[in-house]
């Protein structure tokens, strides 16, 4: 089927590693035009050049911090002065360090804050500016979490985060839809890459064994009824989806969990 992503101008924040990449790669497959935002250049070039192998027609890369506002605004600038416009976004942008609450500190709280859901915003508020402006048919899509969902011990902060990247989802969804722009949330679980160089530097998952042992991996696919964790291809196949007006037209302020079936939210 065309997903009518040809030529289309599409930014992805954080597209440098695991998920991010796998989105990268995901819509350079459908030929768009994207438009990589990563605080981690060096990691998001190398994505930028496998992207073009693939297919895409072309990739700028944007070195950016997504919580500062001014760099956000520049960068959602230059993809719309080089590509005629943004056709979609991907929020994808995020960042955990699993620890009880009781062991968490103010400092933490604040970075928290900052990389799961100010970045959101200044993204989304920059973006919408310019799709309006357009008079866009456009799609968001963010990034969220199962542990939005299902309440996560370790994951008291973050998961309260991205339920505030679902709830913002489903109001610009219900704000935007008259203008045709779609706003979506996607939840993975657990997402590893298939391999070690499928991360960057700032990735959460350079320390994996600090975050899960292998025993733990294991534990975690068997409990899924799927039985397996994610791979960053399973979330961008959804998040190209959603993009896509031709085939997700119809669909907007939805939360769906790509996780192995670890959460059913009827
Ligand atoms: N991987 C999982 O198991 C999992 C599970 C649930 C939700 N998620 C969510 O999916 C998304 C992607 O996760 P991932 O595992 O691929 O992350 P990752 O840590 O592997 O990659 C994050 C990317 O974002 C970039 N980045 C970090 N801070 C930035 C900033 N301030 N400005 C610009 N770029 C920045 C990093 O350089 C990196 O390229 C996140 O929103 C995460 O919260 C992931």
């Amino acid at each position: 089927m065309d997903l009518e992503l040809k030529n289309k101008s599409v930014i992805v924040t954080g597209g440098g590693s695991n998920i991010g990449r796998g989105i990268v790669l995901g819509f350079a497959k459908e030929g768009a035009n994207i438009t990589l935002a990563d605080i981690d250049e060096t990691q998001a070039n190398q994505v930028a050049e496998l992207a073009l192998k693939k297919g895409a027609s072309a990739v700028q890369v944007i070195k950016t911090d997504v919580t500062n506002l001014d760099q956000v605004k520049a960068m959602v600038a230059a993809a719309d002065s080089k590509f005629g416009g943004v056709d979609a976004l991907v929020n994808n942008v995020g960042w955990d360090d699993l620890m009880f609450f009781t062991q968490t500190t103010p400092e933490l709280w604040q970075k928290l804050i900052a990389i799961n859901f100010t970045s959101n915003l200044n993204c989304t508020h920059s973006v919408l500016e310019v799709m309006l402006k357009n008079k866009t048919k456009g799609s968001i899509v963010s990034l969220s979490s199962d542990a939005s969902r299902q309440g996560e011990p370790r994951e008291a902060v973050y998961g309260a985060l991205k339920a505030g990247v679902n709830s913002l989802m489903k109001s610009l969804a219900r704000e935007n839809g008259r203008f045709g722009i779609r706003c979506n949330a996607v939840c993975p679980g657990v997402t590893i890459p298939e391999d070690d160089d499928e991360v960057g530097k700032n990735s959460m998952w350079t320390q994996k064994d600090a975050m899960f042992t292998e025993e733990q991996f294991e534990m975690i696919a068997n409990a899924l009824p799927l039985k397996k964790v994610g791979r960053p291809n399973d979330l961008a196949n959804a998040v190209v989806f959603l993009s896509s007006n031709a085939t997700a037209g119809h669909v907007t302020g939805q939360v769906l969990s790509v996780s192995g079936g670890y959460s059913m939210i009827g």
